[in-house]
């Protein structure tokens, strides 16, 4: 049920194929949507406003103003979320196309804010006269959409190109419309490292951490919902991604996950590094089990490649990415800090002083700070929803918007 609750303003004029009208707003309102029709005058040859109210369930407007009342225009362009003109008449379109006002749709059109489409009809030789393609050209670099014509039997009763959309096609069209904008992130390539990661010693021991990769995967989860094609990094974990837009590389060293990331970063729009990557690792992996033998043993370590800080290194304008800080004091500075060394666009706090927060919980607690120095702390709450919170900052980011 895409359209469930849709507000759609629904502009016909003069052409025949209003007579199809009445159906369709009868399809739009079997599917949820809120319809308010506005009608031409000369629409009104062909479709009466008695039967598009009826079907409608909603007053039909026909006039800027009348004796006693006003239609708020600015208020209908600002209500819809879609405006679909169908029929669209070639002089409608040349209206749009030069900006001339001179009745309510008019009004209305150059108020709204939301989505346009249009859905021309017309006779063949009217649809093919250079004026229209120019208008259709006009309109479509102003940002609305062309409901593509269909070809058939006209209303001259010549058979081509003009009429109108079907019905039925105009509902699959909304819907697909409806589908995409729950989906900001359609086409957009994603990468989430979660997890922990081992550090071997020798065959049967390694250095790692309590990270279960639930966060990470929570992420994942959030950017494949909304669109996104992710890959997901992830350490040895228990917890798998189950989302089929997920496809999930597994990796045990930092070391793997650096190669890997490495190689996917240059081609990734969002990058998302939660996992708790090993700072260091054993100078060297024995091939034998190191057998105990003195009362003290001495490892050393040498600090790995930290992937956040070299995917900073090269990221481009149009890339956005993210990192988390893990802190125990100070958290504010130091993670304010990391944001900068690291070059992210966004660092998420994790505070261990916060219970129910951190390493291996269901829930989790976070303040976001990004580099135009906005900071927000959020409550305690389930991964899912913090992953959402930070998914959803990333596509104000992308937005450019200042706030996150
Ligand atoms: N990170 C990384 N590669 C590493 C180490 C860390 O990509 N080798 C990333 C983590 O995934 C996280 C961020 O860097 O997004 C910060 O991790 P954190 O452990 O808090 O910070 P460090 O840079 O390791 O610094 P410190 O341990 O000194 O706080």
């Amino acid at each position: 049920m895409f359209l469930q609750g849709k507000k759609i303003v629904l502009g016909v004029t003069g052409s025949i194929a209003a007579y199809k009208i009445p159906h369709f707003v009868r399809l739009l309102k079997k599917e949820g949507a809120e319809v308010k029709v506005i009608l031409t005058n000369s629409a009104q040859d062909f479709v009466s406003p008695l039967a598009l109210a009826t079907v409608s369930k909603n007053n039909v407007l026909c006039t800027i103003s009348n004796a006693a009342v006003w239609n708020n225009h600015v208020e209908l362009g600002l209500w819809a979320d879609v405006l679909l003109i169908a029929p669209c008449s070639a002089n409608t379109l040349a209206k749009f196309a030069n900006g001339i006002c001179d009745n309510l749709l008019t009004a209305v059109y150059l108020s709204a804010r939301c989505t346009v489409f249009i859905a021309p009809a017309m006779d063949e030789d009217m649809w093919k006269h250079p004026a229209t393609r120019a208008n259709i050209e006009k309109v479509m670099q102003y940002g609305n959409k062309i409901v593509p014509v269909g070809r058939g039997e006209l209303a001259s009763g010549l058979i081509g190109e003009g009429r109108m959309a079907e019905p039925e096609d105009m509902l699959y069209m909304l819907q697909d419309f409806f589908a995409d904008t729950n989906k900001p992130l359609l086409g957009q390539k994603a990468l989430v490292t979660a997890g922990p990661t081992y550090e071997r010693l020798d065959p049967v021991r390694f250095i790692g951490n309590f990270s279960s990769g639930k966060m990470g995967i929570a992420i994942a989860d959030s950017l494949a919902n909304k669109g996104a094609n992710v890959t997901l990094v992830l350490g040895p974990s228990a917890y798998s991604a189950t989302n089929k837009n997920i496809n999930t590389i597994h990796v045990e060293s930092a070391k793997e996950m650096h190669t890997t990331c490495m190689e996917l970063a240059e081609i990734t729009h969002i990058m998302v590094l939660a996992a708790a990557v090993a700072d260091y690792r054993p100078n060297e992996i024995a091939n034998e089990k190191i057998k105990k033998k003195e009362d003290k043993l001495t490892i050393t370590l040498t600090k790995t490649d930290d992937i956040l800080a070299d995917i900073g290194k090269i990221k481009q304008p149009w890339q956005t990415l993210v990192g988390f800080a893990l802190e125990t004091n100070n958290e504010i500075e130091a993670a304010r800090k990391k944001l900068k060394d690291k070059k992210a666009d966004i660092i998420i706090l994790n505070s261990l002083k916060d219970a129910g927060a951190g390493f291996g919980h269901d829930t989790n607690k976070v303040t976001l700070l990004n580099k135009n120095g906005t900071t927000f702390a959020y409550e305690l709450q389930s991964k899912k929803a913090v992953a959402e919170i930070i998914v959803n900052s990333i596509i104000k980011h992308m937005h450019d918007e200042k706030d996150i």
